[in-house]
């Protein structure tokens, strides 16, 4: 079968050649085009008290300022109904209040420049601190519990309590957001946006516009990375161009600048935790009393279901019986947070990793002991905090002893041992952690997904499918899937790219659950069509259908020597009048979830996996290297292990910059320039790049992982491994220990960069 062949990306000859298309590549193919951008409003927060146009109307080349009276339908973005389009308060530094359109970039430029807006400027609340002192919270409060918290806490012989804040990250995915928006003859707005959710921005064009939502049409080609930040926040940026090409007649481009990008879109949630945890004198846990603050931004916008995944995954892979586990959202003035690869995720399982790995040497334990011991173990009816059955917990034991055997720990950790003994200004560490991931939407209704497969005359197959490609390798995959299922090879089969008006109603792709969502949904409509075509081709072979195998594209009968070949066989059947489309429907069976009682099922399976990773930290610099990293992660049957073995590099070096180089900052003083983002450009936001790669990268697919239920056996690969660069922080954090004299808890910021990685080795150095 072509499921699990190692196949390159569908695009990557066009990747690497730069000829691929990215919706702003679009603009050079079409007429006329005009340019929007936007009036951003330079303070944190403040009411507009006047905003005149007319002076960018009379800068040459400006064609139209579009203000919130020019809104025919709702003047908002979001989907929470708390995110104006063209907004009468500026809520954060860089605020867009009003766009110019001009005839080429440079007009609309020095158009939004001369646009004057007044502001009755308001205080500003710019960190986390500065709203949790004010009180500043909006949206839903869940509130997690299980067990007896109380007597969880009697029952424990060594209890701790601590507070952990950690920072957001920026989604810098390379292609930034852009729209392009057209309007035919008879009033269909058709436009192309570099977003996740075609079906959602669709959605909110038609309530901007006042149109019903069959009057707009939204395609995705291709996205140059989402990371989650285009899940949600495309939306607005569609509108406006929407909006334009409807007053103007003329197509809008709107393509955000790198600074534009980072000033006005959301990045992930920043958190603050407070906690207490209760272990026995067996260093297992007995309690947790947890309260998660996520810094929202000025508007909700994902912050809620973010917030819920935080909580759902703030027992990783350990057993936790009793817990209470309190969520709430910060308002804060400043962009809005939103969905980021883990999607909340990573900030919960991170909060239970940092409380590990501080308690550990204050238990008198091995971090890596003192994980194994709370790890959910298999045939003990064990749930999570939330009531889910824990099903596959044998997996978090497998692929952490595979790590451990792979990474070959037991000899390492001696060498290291000696190294450092050698060693009194460099000292080296290995850590090893763990993740399990829920895969699936929280919401039920999400999971679902949608795809239309036409059969052309000559054999040739086009698909569509509800999901997106932003570099994934979504595509890929499903030309996989629909080649399996017809049985033919993968270059019969052509993919078109996402569009509202081939399929419905359909999800984010999101959530990790593009090739579940969207496989499933190929594979049935090429189900209904192999179905057809094996009736037909049973005729031409004189056997019964059940007896017919369509194989490498030639349709052969049991104990027969005649075959069909495939395009004989389609043709066969147009001439027999058979239908040669199908449309396809998937939805995951078996979920349940109650927000209010934040209990049930909501997961379909979960993502494990494991990393061991080595470090080496210079002690008068505190700069670190990633010496050997290896992997042994789950994705059931791959269905694309060239694929998937790059999202779990990827995904890992992304969560190695999130918690160790990326640093985001703002101007906190009370000077004119409050709440300015000050890292606005990658000279000062640390991404991570070759030279920070570990020096030996080993990744292992689990073997034998066959997944039932979920599209030929494979597990969903995007998110988890995100996760696994926990293994980084574990292990700075062990060996800034190194420099200390041992059996203290060391606390370390996050992002660890090698500057926080100095202060913490201060620190260990003073308690000598
Ligand atoms: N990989 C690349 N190259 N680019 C991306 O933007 N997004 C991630 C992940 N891997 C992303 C990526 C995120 S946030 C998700 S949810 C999944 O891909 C979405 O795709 P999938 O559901 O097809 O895995
Ligand atoms: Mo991914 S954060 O679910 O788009």
């Amino acid at each position: 079968p072509v499921v699990g062949l190692s196949m390159p990306h569908e695009s990557a000859v066009l990747h690497v050649t730069g000829t691929a298309l990215y919706t702003d590549d679009l603009v050079q193919r079409t007429k006329d085009v005009l340019h929007a951008y936007p009036v951003q409003v330079m303070k944190a927060h403040g009411a507009v008290t006047a905003l005149r146009a007319e002076p960018a109307l009379a800068v040459p080349g400006v064609v139209r300022v579009l203000t919130g009276s020019d809104v025919p339908g709702v003047n908002d973005a979001g989907m929470k109904h708390d995110e104006p389009l063209f907004p009468d308060e500026v809520m954060f530094h860089g605020h867009a209040v009003a766009w110019v359109l001009g005839e080429t970039l440079e007009a609309a430029r020095l158009g939004a420049e001369a646009v004057e807006v007044e502001l009755d400027e308001r205080p500003a609340l710019v960190t986390l601190q500065d709203a949790m002192a004010a009180g500043s919270y909006h949206g839903a409060r869940p509130l997690m519990e299980t067990g007896d918290i109380d007597a969880g806490f009697a029952d424990s012989a060594h209890v701790f309590t601590g507070e952990f804040q950690f920072a957001g990250q920026e989604h810098f995915y390379l292609e930034t957001h852009a729209s392009l928006a057209q309007v035919d003859e008879s009033g269909q707005v058709f436009i192309q946006s570099s977003t996740q959710h075609p079906s959602e921005t669709q959605e909110i064009v038609a309530h901007v516009l006042g149109v019903p939502s069959h009057e707009v049409t939204v395609q995705c080609l291709r996205m140059g990375g989402g990371f989650g930040g285009k899940e949600m926040q495309p939306h607005g940026f569609a509108a406006v161009a929407a909006l334009g090409a409807k007053l103007t007649g003329r197509p809008v481009r709107l393509r955000l600048n790198r600074t534009q990008d980072l000033t006005m879109s959301g990045k992930r949630h920043g958190f603050h935790a407070s906690w207490k945890i209760g272990f026995d004198a067996d260093g297992r846990i007995q309690a947790l009393d947890a309260t998660l603050t996520a810094d929202g931004g000025w508007s909700l916008d994902l912050s809620e279901p973010v917030l819920a995944r935080a909580l759902c995954h703030i027992d990783n892979t350990y057993w936790i019986p009793n817990a209470r586990v309190a969520g709430r959202i910060a308002r804060t003035n400043t962009v809005s947070n939103t969905a980021f690869r883990g999607f909340g995720g990573p900030q919960g399982m991170l909060v239970i990793e940092d409380i590990l790995g501080r308690v550990a040497p204050r238990l008198g334990l091995d971090p890596m002991e003192l994980r194994e011991r709370n790890f959910y173990q298999p045939g003990q009816g064990q749930t999570t905090p939330y009531g889910q059955p824990v099903t596959q917990a044998e997996r978090i034991a497998t692929t952490w002893q595979q790590v451990k055997e792979n990474a070959g720990l037991a000899d390492r950790r001696r060498e290291i041992a000696a190294f450092n003994a050698a060693h009194p200004h460099t000292k080296r560490a290995l850590a090893i952690t763990g993740i399990k991931f829920g895969i699936s939407f929280n919401l039920t209704a999400f999971n679902q997904g949608g795809a239309l497969v036409l059969i052309y005359k000559d054999g040739s197959v086009l698909i569509n499918h509800g999901g997106t490609e932003m570099g994934q390798g979504l595509h890929t995959k499903m030309i996989q899937v629909a080649a399996t299922t017809l049985g033919i090879p993968a270059h019969k089969v052509r993919l078109a790219p996402t569009r509202t008006d081939k399929v419905p109603n359909t999800s984010a792709t999101a959530a990790s659950s593009g090739a579940d969502l969207n496989g499933g949904a190929i594979k049935n409509a090429c189900e209904q069509l192999r179905g057809r075509l094996l009736q037909v081709a049973a005729s031409q072979l004189g056997a019964n259908a059940s007896d017919v195998r369509i194989v490498e594209g030639v349709a052969r009968a049991l104990g027969s020597d005649a075959e069909l070949a495939w395009d004989d066989l389609v043709r066969t059947a147009y001439f027999q009048r058979v239908q040669l489309s199908a449309a396809g429907f998937y939805r995951t069976e078996g979920l349940h979830w109650d927000a209010k009682t934040f209990r049930g099922s909501p997961f379909k399976y979960f993502a494990n996996g494991a990393a061991a990773t080595e470090v080496e930290v210079d002690g008068f610099t505190g700069a670190y290297r990633i010496r050997r990293v290896d992997i042994v992660h789950d994705v059931g049957d791959s269905l694309s292990p060239l694929i998937d073995i790059g999202q779990v590099e990827g995904g890992f070096v992304q969560g190695a910059g999130w918690l160790t180089l990326e640093d985001l900052r703002w101007d906190t003083g009370d000077g004119p320039h409050r709440g300015r983002l000050q890292t606005q450009a990658a000279s000062t936001y640390k991404l991570p790049s070759f030279s920070e790669m570990p020096e030996e990268f080993n990744v292992t697919l689990l073997e034998n992982a066959t997944e039932e239920g979920a599209v030929y056996g494979s597990k969903a690969v995007g998110e988890p491994p995100l996760m696994l660069a926990f293994s980084v922080r574990e292990a700075l954090r062990q060996a800034v220990a190194a420099f200390g004299p041992g059996g203290v808890g060391v606390e370390l910021a996050s992002p660890a960069t090698p500057e926080a990685v100095y202060w913490a080795i201060q620190s260990v150095r003073q308690d000598d």
